[in-house]
């Protein structure tokens, strides 16, 4: 019971579905054509004005495609955070550069004082920096951009947990260079398996993205990338995501229901959230001591909890952060996070479940 089963779709939103499969069934264009055009109108339209989306086959391509699109040089250092499960410094390096894992505040986001605590000389080889808006919060974005505009860093948004999040008159994802989208089949915008898009205020950048996401063509036929790849979206997933987005807004709510009730009856425990705009409820974490224990309990009762996420980038036997940074928040919360189950479809007796069951585990 309770687990954040992609299966589980309201009926309405299910018939809207089926019904946009049906259309791409008929059509026969199973790459590209209207339906994908028509999804990043919307997504560039919900997300700002002036935005130009372009769709991708996955969040983890989309990092790829962003950095790749913005030129760096060469073994650049790109800032990531240490707790956003990696995928910021895998796409780093991904695209020939180096990540410098720094750490987050006490809620888990890149902010200006971890930016800040980055000691000059350091600072001085940054090129870029990736800040990742997690569990559905939205970082303190607009002052994170400022400060990078003035020393001439780039920043990409990782949305692909925050889509919807809002500081209430910017969307995550309007503010920096590029912004990118994982529409995993338990994202808030979900696909029936892999997308994605990137996001940005150029079209010329937005312009490399599309080369660069089909084998660097230009023209047709012609590599004229070293680096390049083939990253685009099915057209069956464009037009299920089409006919999901206008649930997006009302589930966002839903999510934000079942954190509520969470942080209502635990109200001594700290939570990764908020309650204003700023929040869609990706995951709804609280923090706890003995959080290893608790979670075994609660997995063994058949409450699918998880941990988003147990390990440390800098930690990784695959990540190569280019300095050892000190990294205290992020070490406490790895710790101590534990993600209940949270998603549109929970019903009311789940979540009581969930909460007589972690009251137990608590003790
Ligand atoms: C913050 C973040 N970035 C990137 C990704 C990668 O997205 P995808 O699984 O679509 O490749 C994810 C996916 O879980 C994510 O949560």
């Amino acid at each position: 019971m309770a687990s954040a089963l992609p299966g589980r779709i309201d009926l309405a939103e299910w018939k809207s579905i089926q019904g946009a499969i049906s259309c791409v069934l008929t059509s026969g264009i199973y790459i590209g054509g209207p339906e994908v055009v028509n999804f990043e109108n919307e997504l560039a339209a919900y997300l700002g004005p002036e935005l130009n989306a372009v769709s991708t086959a996955c969040g983890q391509d989309s990092l790829v495609l962003a950095l790749l699109a913005l030129e760096l040089p060469a073994q650049s250092w790109v800032i990531t955070p240490p707790n956003d499960g990696g995928f910021s410094a895998l796409a780093v390096q991904e695209s020939g550069h180096i990540p410098l894992v720094v750490d987050v505040d006490a809620q888990g986001l890149i902010s200006i004082e971890s930016l800040a605590s980055i000691p000059k000389n350091l600072l001085a080889r940054v090129s870029a920096l990736i800040v990742t808006h997690l569990h559905g919060q939205m970082a303190d974005i607009e002052v994170i951009v400022a400060w990078a505009r003035d020393l001439g860093i780039k920043v990409i948004e990782d949305c692909a947990q925050s889509i919807g999040a809002e500081d209430g008159q910017k969307k995550a994802g309007s503010f920096g260079d590029a912004a990118t989208f994982s529409f995993y089949p338990t994202k808030n915008l979900a696909a029936l398996g892999d997308a994605g898009a990137v996001v940005t205020a150029s079209p010329a950048l937005a312009a490399k993205v599309r080369e660069i996401k089909q084998y660097g063509w230009q023209p047709r036929y012609h590599l004229s990338r070293t680096r390049a790849m083939n990253s685009r979206m099915d057209t069956i997933q464009a037009a299920i995501l089409s006919a999901r987005f206008r649930y997006l807004e009302s589930n966002n709510e839903k999510r934000k229901g079942a954190f509520s009730k969470y942080v209502a009856a635990f109200p001594d425990h700290k939570f990764l959230g908020t309650f204003d705009s700023r929040f869609v409820a990706h995951h709804a974490v609280i923090v706890v001591e003995e959080r290893d224990q608790i979670s075994e309990a609660l997995l063994r009762s058949g409450v699918g909890v998880d941990i988003h996420y147990p390990y440390l980038n800098s930690e990784m036997t695959g990540v190569h952060s280019a300095e050892k940074m000190e990294l205290p928040h992020a070490r406490f919360l790895a710790a101590r996070i534990l993600s209940l189950p949270c998603f549109p479809t929970i019903s009311e007796s789940e979540i009581e479940t969930v909460i007589a069951q972690l009251r137990l585990a608590i003790g």
